[in-house]
């Protein structure tokens, strides 16, 4: 008789799955409460927060929450009804999608409704079994779920190793001369862990030697990287080098979609065959009408990307100087790294936030090495000066109270009444 698929997988909850019984509600599926800003209620009580991407500040921003409204009172959420091809386009999707072209530099632009579909789906569209990728190894869970649907070769290459990456485009470019298919790179612009740069300008300046074709996820980099906020190829001056960038609306936009950017006649390609689009109601119309003016704000009103660089520069800076190793980022996310195990993490993250009011991302094995704590902060325009140094004072009270060995005993840090 065939096994019960229902008890094989209570009994295998998977790696982030065996801790629900004592994570769920405080360290895994936190709520954060009142309005979305640097500061936010979690478990009754107002806490800084450094958790969300809103790296602009436009979740909140007036303009965006009346753009918002009223394209949802004047549409509902249900317009436009099906799929862009069949019966869901509209004159506004279309404006988006030029606007979008235009802030990036690139001749044409398709909307996705989601970004991690979006990208499965773009990667399952341009490649075919005899093609193959070649692919940084610490790419996002949307990447590689894309390759997962690739029935063509793949080699990873070392992160951000440039050595690494032509030693696999070798290996590629003799399968690709057999099978009789092509190459396609896949990195990050931003990688959302480390804060650091994809080489993109090292990676196009590869093109002269191997022919392929490079696409970039650039969700982090999209408003905060670049002169104008265009992102990480605009940063690096080389987006004509990137042949398919795509970025989502769940960071900087603070919203729901995701788009590519493209030469017209691939993004021509892509609208009659991704699946994710074609086979998927077209995104509401407050998310499109919200997603225009977030666009227009982005490129009018450059003071909100220099309030981001400001609490940047302050926060990374401060932490430097307090001693603290943030690794190697050179963009606004910011990882503070601390040698501890991950029962430490957890006694200093519920320290950190019931007794100093600082809430943050806490990242512990396997996503960092065994024995790294890794808190991660997300600055953002709305935050304010003194909110850094509050923060940089609480962390070096918990870094002392780690070193000193205070959160290796038995008992939860208690919460001050
Ligand atoms: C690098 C990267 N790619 C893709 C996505 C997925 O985007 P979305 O939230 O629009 O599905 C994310 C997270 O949002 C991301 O960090």
């Amino acid at each position: 008789m065939a096994n019960d698929i229902f008890e094989k997988v209570v009994n295998r909850m998977g790696p982030l799955g065996i801790h629900a019984d004592d994570a769920h509600g405080y360290f895994t599926f936190p709520k954060l409460e009142g309005p979305i800003g640097p500061r936010m209620i979690f478990n009754g009580k107002m806490k800084l927060n450094w958790s969300l991407n809103n790296y602009l500040g436009l979740a909140n921003h007036p303009e965006v929450m009346k753009a918002d409204t009223d394209a949802a009172s004047q549409y509902g959420m249900a317009y436009p009804m099906g799929a862009r091809m069949m019966s869901g386009n509209s004159n506004y999707h279309e404006q988006l999608e030029r606007d979008l072209a235009d802030f990036i530099g690139k001749p044409d632009v398709i909307l996705l409704n989601f970004g991690y579909q979006g990208v499965v789906s773009a990667i399952d569209a341009l490649v075919d079994r005899h093609d193959i990728i070649v692919y940084d190894a610490e790419s996002h869970a949307c990447i590689i779920d894309g390759m997962r649907l690739h029935i063509g070769k793949r080699f990873m290459f070392q992160h951000n190793n440039i050595e690494s990456l032509e030693k696999q485009l070798n290996h590629a470019t003799k399968l690709a001369d057999k099978t009789g298919g092509g190459i396609m790179v896949i990195t990050e612009g931003v990688f959302g862990m480390s804060g650091s740069q994809g080489k993109l300008k090292e990676i196009v300046e590869l093109k002269k030697k191997f022919n392929f074709r490079l696409f970039v996820d650039d969700a982090h980099g999209f408003g905060t990287m670049g002169k104008t906020g265009a992102g990480t190829g605009e940063e690096q001056n080389c987006m004509d080098g990137i042949d398919v960038y795509f970025s989502t609306f769940a960071k900087s936009m603070a919203g729901i979609g995701a788009f590519i950017g493209s030469d017209p006649q691939i993004i021509k390609y892509l609208r009659y065959n991704m699946r994710s689009q074609i086979y998927a109601k077209a995104l509401p119309m407050p998310l499109t009408i919200g997603s225009i003016k977030r666009l227009e704000l982005m490129r009018t009103r450059p003071e909100l990307k220099d309030n981001l660089w400001k609490i940047v520069n302050a926060l990374q800076g401060g932490l430097k100087e307090a001693g603290f190793n943030i690794g190697i980022t050179t963009t606004p996310v910011t990882p503070v790294l601390l040698n501890g195990t991950i029962p430490e993490a957890t006694h200093m993250t519920f320290d950190l936030r019931e007794n100093f009011d600082i809430f943050c991302s806490i990242v512990v094995y396997p996503v960092v090495p065994k024995g790294v704590i890794m808190l991660r902060l997300i600055p953002t325009a709305v935050h304010t000066l003194d909110d850094v140094q509050e923060t940089i004072a609480a962390f070096k009270a918990i870094k002392h109270k780690l070193d000193s060995g205070e959160y290796r005993k038995e008992k939860l840090a208690t919460a001050k009444s």
